[in-house]
């Protein structure tokens, strides 16, 4: 699997504001994190890249230079919701952009925590371009109003730069890469219970060191390589060396209480992230119960929802989704895409505001519109898989926004 993209722009973005040089391995060959590598190039950092190595020579914590043109993230909404705290404390003016899907994208949730420290931020009715000015940042306390590793990461990353202590109050747990690399870097965050649930704090004081860093396997890439091999029976497949993030693993539990074979070998650590070797045997143990997926796991398993759709036409007691609105906000609205893309293959689908059901179907094939959105275009490359007939997928290249040759990948696999 290529190296975790989440995990690769946090250590391309942390060892930027190092001191010292970094070489990270495994760095993700999605299109995602090469946005993020040429913006920090922008910014004056120096990086060379030999295939999915990444040096990067830190330039410490006021080393950033400004870049007169806007700094273009592509289709990331990670590489502008972490920059967006990395810029709000340089003591320069710099502009964020990005593709059509990323300028429709919310970014207010991010606006309103920076401007609360003292920055201030222009954009189009709280979307992008944002026009960042550093102001000198004051830490605050921040409770963010949705559950988003992207925000807690944004408010961290600009308590880097502000005077004081920062704290994020996280009510419901999302990924924690940034907490555990921050570690990894020498600044680890202080950690206390609050009444809204746990309190991470950071000191504008903290320096990071330089540390060389290996990306583990992407897991959410992963998914969909278990969901096929799931469900085709005979199958047999281990996905090497893929990152085991309890905070990310929840598609994992679910796929298992839900009928799939899966067993998880060679549990280690390794740069702070746990890691280990996933093998799926395919046929499921059909369950006929209804099963429901919604509440806290929801943000533990976001990225995963459009593979666990197409996942839930297999299943006998099929599968509903519900609390994930957010959906609704991500590269397309993804509770739209799925139930179009599903309805036009014959699954049975309902859709609701915060969610679907989905009834056990027999898929036909059809022509598959990705809306440019790479999660929706691999989801239903699986779904291809267990309907006869040639199925398309319109923009099937945008898979390589996180998994640059999936659709190769897949084929080497299956038969
Ligand atoms: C990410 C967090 C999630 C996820 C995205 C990557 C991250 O977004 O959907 O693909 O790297 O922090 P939110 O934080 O907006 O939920």
């Amino acid at each position: 699997m290529p190296g975790d993209k989440s995990i690769s722009h946090r250590a391309a973005m942390f060892a930027a504001i190092a001191d010292g040089a970094t070489k990270i391995t495994n760095f993700a060959t999605s299109v995602d994190c090469a946005s993020t590598l040429s913006c920090l190039s922008a910014l004056g950092v120096a990086i060379e890249k030999d295939g999915s190595t990444v040096s990067i020579t830190g330039v410490g914590k006021s080393g950033l230079k400004a870049f007169p043109d806007p700094l273009d993230c592509g289709n990331s909404g990670t590489t502008m919701r972490l920059l967006t705290g990395i810029l709000a404390g340089q003591q320069f003016e710099s502009v964020l952009t990005g593709d059509a899907s990323l300028q429709k994208r919310p970014m207010k949730r991010v606006i309103a925590p920076m401007e609360q420290m003292g920055a201030s931020i222009g954009s189009h009715d709280g979307r992008a371009p944002l026009v960042i000015n550093g102001d000198p940042l004051a830490g605050i306390e921040y409770t963010p109003p949705v559950a988003s590793a992207q925000i807690k990461s944004c408010v961290l990353l600009a308590g880097l730069f502000a005077s004081g202590k920062t704290s994020v109050i996280e009510a419901v747990p999302t990924r924690d890469h940034t907490e555990r690399m921050l570690a990894w870097f020498g600044s680890p965050l202080d950690e206390s219970d609050s009444e809204n649930g746990r309190r991470l704090t950071i000191d504008g004081t903290k320096q990071l060191t330089a540390k060389d860093f290996r990306v583990p396997g992407d897991v959410s890439s992963s998914a969909f390589f278990m969901v096929a091999a799931a469900c085709l029976p005979g199958s047999s497949l281990e996905l090497a060396g893929v990152g085991l993030n309890p905070s990310r693993t929840a598609v994992i539990d679910e796929l298992k209480k839900l009928g799939a074979k899966i067993d998880i070998r060679n549990q280690r650590t390794e740069c702070n992230e746990h890691v280990g070797d996933i093998v799926v045997i395919g046929g499921l143990e059909n369950m006929e119960n209804e099963n429901i997926i919604r509440g806290g796991v929801i943000a533990n398993l976001i990225d995963e929802i459009p593979i666990l759709a197409v996942f839930g036409t297999q299943l006998a007691g099929g599968l509903e989704v519900r609390d994930a609105a957010e959906l609704r906000v991500k590269e397309s609205d993804r509770i739209a895409a799925v139930v179009e893309n599903l309805k036009r293959m014959g699954g049975r689908v309902t859709e609701f505001d915060d969610g679907f059901k989905i009834e056990r179907s027999e898929l036909h094939c059809a022509s598959i519109d990705s809306f440019g959105d790479h999660r929706i275009a691999m989801a239903f490359g699986v779904a291809r898989l267990f309907a006869a007939g040639e199925t398309e997928i319109l923009d099937a290249e945008c898979a390589g926004v996180s998994f640059p040759g999936f659709f190769e990948t897949l084929s080497s696999v299956t038969t």
